[in-house]
């Protein structure tokens, strides 16, 4: 039987791995700066998921302030896509932010992609608003859908 992958807190020596996940499934791919600058901001910023055999299958940026937080980016790589990772990742998070007392989770989203705007209704994600062309997209640019989970304190 093979492993389930596991979520850890991702760490300096993921950052390439997660570039070049990012680089393949992204369509406005962030840069290894962006990942250094957003990651490792504290040790809670990121978290990674690690197939049995070591490899990166996919990874979520956030940034936490005071009891509100934001999902920054979360991709899961190409080949691995449409199997639950995604929402694995993501419960996880809720999860983990819930046990430290965030309230609120916020995104931003391309309005065209609808397999991650899929995702986060199914996660209870609701929509708040959009951003008028925010996005470059080829050929010219989408709006940006800005949605919010409330989260459930656990003491
Ligand atoms: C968004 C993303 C992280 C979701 O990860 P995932 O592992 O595919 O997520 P899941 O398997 O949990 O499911 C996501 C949904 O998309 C659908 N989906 C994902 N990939 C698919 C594919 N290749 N073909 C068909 N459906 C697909 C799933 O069926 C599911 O739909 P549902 O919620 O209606 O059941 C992933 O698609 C991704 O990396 N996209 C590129 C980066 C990106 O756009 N990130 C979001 C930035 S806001």
């Amino acid at each position: 039987m093979t492993e389930a992958p596991r979520i850890r807190p991702g760490q300096a020596a993921d950052l390439k791995a997660m570039a070049n996940i990012e680089k393949r499934a992204a369509i406005n791919p962030w840069s290894l700066s962006q990942f250094l600058e957003s990651s490792l901001r504290d040790s809670d910023a990121c978290l990674v998921l690690e197939a049995a055999d070591g490899e990166l299958l996919g990874f979520a940026v956030y940034q936490c302030v005071l009891d509100e937080a934001t999902l920054l980016n979360i991709a899961v790589a190409p080949a691995q896509q449409g199997l639950g990772h995604g929402a694995r990742l993501l419960r996880y998070l809720l999860d983990r932010l819930a046990q430290r007392g965030v309230m609120r989770l916020l995104l931003e989203v391309r309005c065209g992609n609808h397999s991650a705007i899929s995702l986060y209704r199914r996660l209870g994600f609701v929509d708040d608003g959009r951003r008028p062309d925010y996005y470059p997209v080829p050929g010219g640019r989408e709006d940006a859908l800005l949605m919010s989970r409330e989260l459930e304190r656990i003491t």
